[in-house]
């Protein structure tokens, strides 16, 4: 009777077909390790995301007046109303934590390298609209830190020459950030940037099925196949991967709930302590400080403090970090390395990965931070971020001469797996 049923269904629609060409005859390389969990991680965040941000919807009011009482009562009085907002706090976090690490994965085996520029670049964009996503969702609870971050954020735009001002006023629907800012960012929050990101990954992962997957040799497994066409170092996706990624899915899971059952604020990591007020425009948080994800471009940002060529230094930090994260669209014509993984590479790359990913960190870091303290050592912070901002810059603007001149080590036929 299955059998039949699933003929039925074959016959109208290719169930069958999809599943194997897909998942139970996709052929992925054998040698997959620890950084290969984070894609379905991915996956994995994402439906969470969407899951339980159904549910705050149901109880959550998108009005000034409204916002930030129907979170207190969604934390108190709905039942596990509280489960469902630090799930999708702590997920939002969590979403960025797994994506920096599929990112810098990319980074250590080459995955951005050919045939997978595409790939990488879907990549960047869903990159992107998260980023979005985030900054739109967290306006949402009213908090003070929600109405000044958009305040800053927004008024960025403002420092584009002759259209700036024009521009932040259409994105706030107004003079300053007010309830036409709150309802269209809750309109782009639950639908319009969950649809694009649905489509963007769609469509990453059919640029993925298409190339097949790199590994951490950077060998092309499709180059060398069996008698009956499958590649000599590939194994069917599921079960093998498939069981993989369960165990992955449940240690991830641990830590998800260890961090909501037992510190979703994470010492104002994932939830900052100037968001348990309503917001308040007579009065500005002592510091205003985007989430964690953010801070290593907010430090660039910061980072420029003197006008250049008669542009005024808010516009050049505005362009820094648009510059900074353009940068790593081009990562794929910019690495020349005769070798994809980071196993065959010399040590200029090896060396310039670690400074720069020492970098990427110290400058999230030096983001949460008031620039004017001293909170490393010896400079102030931000003349550490000015250090660290041409780090970050060298690290993609030198990628074509380093990667040119580094003495890489042979790569081998096969895959190594032991
Ligand atoms: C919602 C966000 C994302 C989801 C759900 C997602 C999902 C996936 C999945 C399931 C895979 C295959 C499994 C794996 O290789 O780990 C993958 C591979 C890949 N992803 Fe993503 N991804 C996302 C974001 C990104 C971003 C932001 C980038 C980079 C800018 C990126 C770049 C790549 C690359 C280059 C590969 C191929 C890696 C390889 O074969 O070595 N992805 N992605």
């Amino acid at each position: 009777m299955i059998a039949k049923f699933r003929n039925w269904i074959d016959e109208r629609y290719p169930a069958t077909k999809t599943w194997e060409e897909h998942v139970s005859k996709y052929y992925a390389p054998k040698n997959f390790n620890f950084w290969y969990f984070f894609g379905s991680l991915a996956l994995l965040v994402l439906v969470l995301q969407i899951v339980t941000g159904i549910f705050l919807t149901m109880h959550y009011k998108p009005d000034t007046e409204l916002a930030f009482d129907s979170v207190e009562h969604i934390m108190r009085d709905v039942s596990w109303g509280w489960l469902m907002r630090y799930l999708h706090s702590t997920g939002a976090s969590l979403f960025f934590v797994v994506i920096y690490l599929h990112m810098f994965r990319g980074l250590l085996y080459g995955s951005h390298r050919k045939p997978r520029e595409l790939l990488w670049i879907v990549g960047m964009v869903i990159y992107l609209t998260l980023m979005a996503e985030a900054f739109f969702g967290y306006l949402l609870p009213w908090g003070n830190m929600s109405y000044w971050g958009a305040q800053v954020i927004i008024s960025l735009f403002a420092a584009i020459p002759y259209i700036g001002e024009g521009l932040a006023e259409w994105i706030r629907g107004d003079f300053v950030v007010s309830d036409a800012t709150l309802t269209r960012f809750f309109a782009f929050h639950v639908i319009l940037v969950p649809l694009v990101l649905l489509g963007l990954v769609f469509v990453h992962l059919v640029a993925l099925h298409k190339v097949g997957s790199n590994n951490p040799d950077g060998i092309e497994i499709k180059a060398d196949k069996k008698e009956d066409g499958t590649p000599k170092d590939g194994i069917p996706f599921h079960p093998y991967y498939t069981v993989k990624d369960l165990f992955g899915a449940g240690v991830f899971l641990f830590i998800l709930f260890g961090i909501t059952f037992i510190t979703p604020e994470l010492s104002g990591w994932f939830l900052e302590r100037a968001n348990f007020e309503p917001a308040n425009a007579l009065q500005t948080p002592p510091d205003i400080i985007p989430l964690w994800y953010l801070t290593p471009y907010y430090s660039i940002l910061r980072a420029v403090t003197y006008p250049l060529f008669g542009v005024d230094a808010k516009l050049w930090g505005v362009f820094s970090m648009g510059f900074a994260i353009f940068l790593f669209f081009l990562l794929p014509w910019l690495d020349r390395s005769p070798v994809k993984s980071i196993r065959y590479r010399g040590w200029m790359f090896k060396t310039a990965l670690t400074v720069f990913t020492v970098s990427f960190v110290l400058l999230g870091y030096l983001g949460t931070k008031n620039p004017q303290a001293i909170d490393l050592f010896l400079f102030t912070n931000l003349t550490w971020a000015q250090i660290f901002y041409f780090l970050y810059f060298a690290f993609f603007l030198l990628m074509p001469i380093y990667t040119r001149l580094d003495p890489v080590k042979p790569v081998p036929d096969r895959v190594t797996f032991k």
